[in-house]
């Protein structure tokens, strides 16, 4: 795909991965609606930072723990503001590592929500807004853990999970017209609330020794978007980390 002028729709892009995957996609031609949950300040300026790169970019807050009507109103405002959205990439996610025993009702609702079931109607708002001629890309943000099992996270891995399968089934569903395709990041950032020591421990597993950059997820991403041949695909980023699944 040809990224000049297209439009994208990021969840949660006012901050970390999802913001840098604004910014690189505001430098390749893209114009930008960034949806938020709870940072307005960084969306705002976030948003800013897309103008500053000479494209367009709003703003919206939209809670996916109810995906039904915050995927509506994600695609309102985009459509509000752009009339057509070409590309769709879901980034906002939750991340709490619990296992068998402490896992609340609660927490499964919480990771299935926002983690999955949001992705979900969120492609069919934006497969519904669709034009003939017209084509466009999905991308998914999981995790390689949701390809291997392991102990803990476990709402976490099962959402991501499902969201590799989606991904898998709308390539087949949506294909030729748009591309469905999931990025499996590694250690990347330390959860919100971890510091560097988070990375610090994760990387004496990972066979390149080092945490990943935003700036390689941002790689993925482009190399997915101007690939006319590839869809259904998980690429994973993660340093080989995947690799070493079973002795986290
Ligand atoms: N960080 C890593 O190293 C790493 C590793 C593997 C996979 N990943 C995946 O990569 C993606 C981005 O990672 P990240 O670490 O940058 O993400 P993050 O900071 O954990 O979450 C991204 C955004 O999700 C939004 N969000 C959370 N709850 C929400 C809700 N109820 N409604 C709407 N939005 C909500 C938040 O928006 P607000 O801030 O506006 O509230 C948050 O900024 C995620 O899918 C993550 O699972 C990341």
């Amino acid at each position: 795909m040809n990224l000049e002028g297209k439009v994208a729709v990021i969840t949660g892009s006012a901050v970390r991965i999802g913001r840098s995957m604004a910014l690189a996609l505001a430098e390749a031609g893209v114009d930008i609606c960034i949806h938020y949950h709870c940072s307005h300040e960084a969306a705002k300026l976030t948003c800013e930072e897309v103008r500053a790169r000479g494209r367009i970019a709003t703003y919206v807050s939209a809670d996916l723990s109810d995906p039904v009507t915050a995927s509506a109103d994600i695609f309102a405002a985009a459509m509000t503001q752009f009339g057509k959205v070409d590309i769709l990439i879901n980034s906002a996610s939750v991340f709490e590592n619990k296992g068998l025993s402490d896992s609340t009702e609660a927490d499964w609702d919480s990771h299935l929500d926002i983690n999955l079931k949001a992705p979900f109607f969120l492609c069919q708002r934006f497969t519904e807004q669709f034009q003939p001629g017209q084509t466009g890309h999905v991308v998914n943000i999981v995790d390689w853990r949701a390809q291997r099992a392991g102990k803990g996270h476990l709402a976490y891995r099962i959402s991501k999970a499902g969201l590799v399968t989606l991904t898998e089934c709308l390539a087949l569903e949506l294909a030729p017209v748009i591309q469905v395709n999931a990025i499996a990041p590694g250690a990347i950032l330390p959860p919100p609330g971890e510091d560097l020591s988070y990375l610090d421990q994760r990387v004496q597993k990972v066979p390149l020794q080092r945490a990943g950059s935003t700036a390689e997820i941002c790689r993925a991403l482009l190399y997915l978007l101007q690939s006319d041949f590839v869809t259904g695909e998980v690429l994973t980023v993660a340093g080989g980390e995947q690799l070493t699944a079973g002795l986290e």
